[in-house]
């Protein structure tokens, strides 16, 4: 097999997802393709169904090491557990907790997830094996919603809610354990969190952490925690447990020069495998969902054309797996069909780490994966794909020996191995970093580059970061918070442009109108399909923002139980309720802070002949930093950093007379650079609102 991984930027056309929360919870799967689940939507297998809980629960890896778990959390202060996914960290350790009386007299457990699916969908679970309602013993709490009560144990909640549950309770004084779950993920809350606790420990030498981690490289968590400095390794407050140690050796395989057509490497890999190996499954690790399919067809074509000209081959079965798709199908991934028929897995990133499938004995690791990135310097992030580092390399590997030793294909050269960098770069190193700066401060840490980071973030990033909250009012000349501003920016369970737009609005008169807006992009999944002639039918020539709120507006006129409107029109009728539900929080938390309702439709005044003014108005008071200038090639660039964008031809504005001057949500990079959610503007507001940022300009 020879071959490589050149021009690949052309074969990435979807849509795609983009983070929009990054301090928050996330709604998606970390960029593997987007799409949106239900608490009851997540992928987990289960392979002891038959028995009964007990015996469920005994089954597992991680009951063999229960007692060394409570040994050393007597003994340590933070112990880092390290097993594949489906071994029982998540729903077993905060259960042998409670069973060991850790949650005695008023006290409860929290375990944090990245995602705010995970969260509500294990707490289901672990209220299941506890047969008790969710709430009762076992709760969980993630942005715009919460089940907890007084007498909750356990309770499962996103990081990003830990950490604002700080603000209130700076030294989390009720728990005296807290798991940090998922920490490979080194998500952008986790990070935080991490330092976080990393300080309360300092304070609270009662405080045991745990941190769970799917992947073997846990070393650098440990060495984090570890506050012994003495040399005397005895003395150490941190220690690791390794649940699955064993894994059977898996010979790897590069290519012996690079290949200049991907998409035929990968068929012709997998081909090979079926027509020359023993039996054993392949999982194929690829970018995403437009690429599955692609290689999907191509392997198709190139079986059945093998099956018609040689000999008969052995049969197989080809899965997709990726989470824009049906639940049920994501559940093929873990059926056995026959013995002999082979499974050929085409997977995402979500099989690195996030599940686990038993019977795979060939790996082919196409070496890329998309992920979001973040420039200081434009203050954009996008989705893109790179090549992956050497420890996601060798954890893809590691999926090939579970059960019997294995085979992995690397579909690039040993040199361009030993270039890959050692490490998937943390998100923190890789984001906007506002939303994280402006917690911080209101959790009182004021000197942000003396903050113990796990991964400290580029100094550009922080730079802009704190330029642009200053340009947004949050923080002062001294770079303080500012009251009440500030401090309603950062207890607004919003990114901090978000709830700019929602204190302005008000001076807008236009507060009812831009908090439904803020509640459309905050969900994602909306159109059953991305084509945009769907959108259309809501048109409103000033933009998506204002589309979107004209398609709220008439949903809710619409009787709440009508999803046939939605069915006809291909929205998601669930993923609008959820909209609803977020709206209801936001009004709830205006109300806290006293921000007064107005629609723009109650004002007669006859000086705003167009009442759309107001309402873009508030959106440039959150989203100036965002402003792009139309050029003679129908591109854009960005006012203040002359960055090259397109219109998304998702967005109303796409088949229109291109405007002059936009104001876009954010970016997605798949052909072109390209701006979605976009508003026209008139570019005399982004001096009348955001002077600081756009001083230099005339
Ligand atoms: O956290 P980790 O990946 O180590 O495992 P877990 O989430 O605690 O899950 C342990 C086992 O519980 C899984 O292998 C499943 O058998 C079962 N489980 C389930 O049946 N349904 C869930 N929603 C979660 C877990
Ligand atoms: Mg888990």
């Amino acid at each position: 097999m020879s071959s490589s991984t050149t021009s690949r930027q052309q074969q990435h056309q979807q849509p795609q997802q983009q983070h929009r929360l990054s301090m928050f919870d996330r709604d998606d799967d970390g960029g593997s393709g987007g799409g949106l689940n239900s608490a009851a939507d997540l992928l987990v297998f289960n392979s002891n169904q038959k028995l009964s809980i007990t015996q469920q629960r005994i089954a597992l890896p991680i009951f063999q090491v229960r007692r060394q778990i409570l040994y050393l959390l007597e003994t340590h202060q933070t112990l880092v557990i390290v097993g594949n996914t489906g071994c029982g960290k998540t729903t077993q350790i905060p259960q042998y907790l409670v069973e060991a009386g850790w949650a005695e007299g008023g006290r409860s457990i929290v375990c944090t997830q990245p995602r705010r699916v995970a969260a509500m969908s294990v707490a289901n679970r672990v209220a299941e094996e506890t047969g008790t309602n969710i709430g009762e013993i076992v709760g969980y709490a993630v942005r715009f919603e919460d089940t907890i009560t007084e007498s909750t144990k356990i309770k499962y909640m996103t990081d990003g809610m830990l950490i604002r549950e700080m603000m209130m309770d700076p030294l989390l004084s009720r728990y005296p354990v807290i798991m940090i779950d998922e920490a490979h993920e080194r998500s952008l809350p986790t990070d935080i969190l991490m330092g976080l606790l990393k300080k309360v420990q300092a304070r609270r030498k009662d405080l045991k952490i745990i941190v769970s981690s799917a992947t073997l490289d846990a070393e650098d968590m440990c060495q984090f925690f570890n506050s012994n400095r003495t040399g005397d390794k005895s003395k150490d407050t941190a220690v690791i447990l390794s649940i699955e140690g064993r894994n059977y050796p898996v010979d790897i395989h590069y290519l012996l020069k690079s290949s200049v057509n991907y998409i035929d490497t990968t068929t012709t890999t997998i081909v090979d495998i079926h027509t020359t190996q023993p039996p054993g499954d392949v999982l194929v690790f690829l970018t995403g969902q437009e690429e599955i399919e692609t290689i999907r067809r191509a392997l198709e074509d190139r079986l059945s054309d093998a099956n018609g000209k040689s000999r008969r081959l052995s049969p197989y079965k080809i899965i997709p797996l990726y989470s824009g798709l049906p639940m049920t199908k994501q559940m093929k991934v873990f059926e056995k069909p026959d013995i002999k028929v082979r499974k050929i897995i085409l997977a995402t990133n979500i099989a690195e780490t996030s599940i686990t499938i038993d019977g795979i004995v060939y790996v082919v690791d196409t070496g890329f994966v998309k992920i979001k990135t973040y420039s200081g310097r434009s203050g954009l992030e996008s989705l893109v794909v790179v090549p992956t580092s050497q420890a996601s390399a060798n954890q893809r590997a590691g999926r090939a020996g579970r059960n019997r030793p294995g085979k992995c294909y690397r579909l690039y050269t040993q040199e361009a191995f030993s270039k890959l960098s050692v490490h998937t770069l943390p998100e923190i190193q890789r984001s906007n970093l506002a939303p994280v700066v402006l917690q911080l401060k209101a959790l009182g840490i004021d000197n942000i580059l003396n903050f113990d980071f796990v991964s400290p973030p580029p100094p550009d990033a922080m730079i802009r970061a704190l330029e642009v909250l200053y340009a947004l009012g949050a923080l002062n000349d001294d770079c303080k918070l500012t009251t009440p501003v500030g401090h309603i920016m950062a207890e607004f369970p919003v990114e901090p442009q978000f709830s700019r737009m929602i204190l302005s609005s008000v001076n807008y008169g236009c507060s009812e109108e831009i908090i439904t807006i803020v509640a459309m992009l905050s969900i994602q999944g909306l159109f059953v399909n991305q084509s945009q002639s769907i959108r259309r039918s809501f048109t409103v020539k000033e933009g998506d923002h204002l589309t979107l709120l004209n398609l709220f507006n008439i949903f809710s006129r619409k009787s709440k139980s009508d999803s046939s409107w939605c069915h006809e029109n291909q929205i998601n009728y669930k993923v609008m309720l959820r909209c609803v539900q977020v709206r209801k929080q936001l009004l709830a938390y205006a109300k806290k802070y006293q921000i007064k309702l107005i629609s723009i439709t109650d004002n007669n005044d006859k000086n705003i002949p167009d009442k759309t003014v107001p309402i873009r108005k508030a959106i440039v008071s959150g989203f100036f930093t965002n402003a792009a200038h139309l050029q003679p090639d129908g591109s854009y660039q960005t006012v203040k950093d002359k960055h090259k964008l397109w219109i998304h031809p998702t967005s109303v504005l796409s088949t229109v007379n291109s405007p002059e001057w936009v104001l876009f949500h954010d970016v997605t990079v798949t052909t072109k650079e390209f701006m979605k959610e976009l508003c026209v503007i008139e570019p005399s507001w982004l001096y009348e609102i955001a002077p600081h940022f756009y001083k230099f300009k005339s």
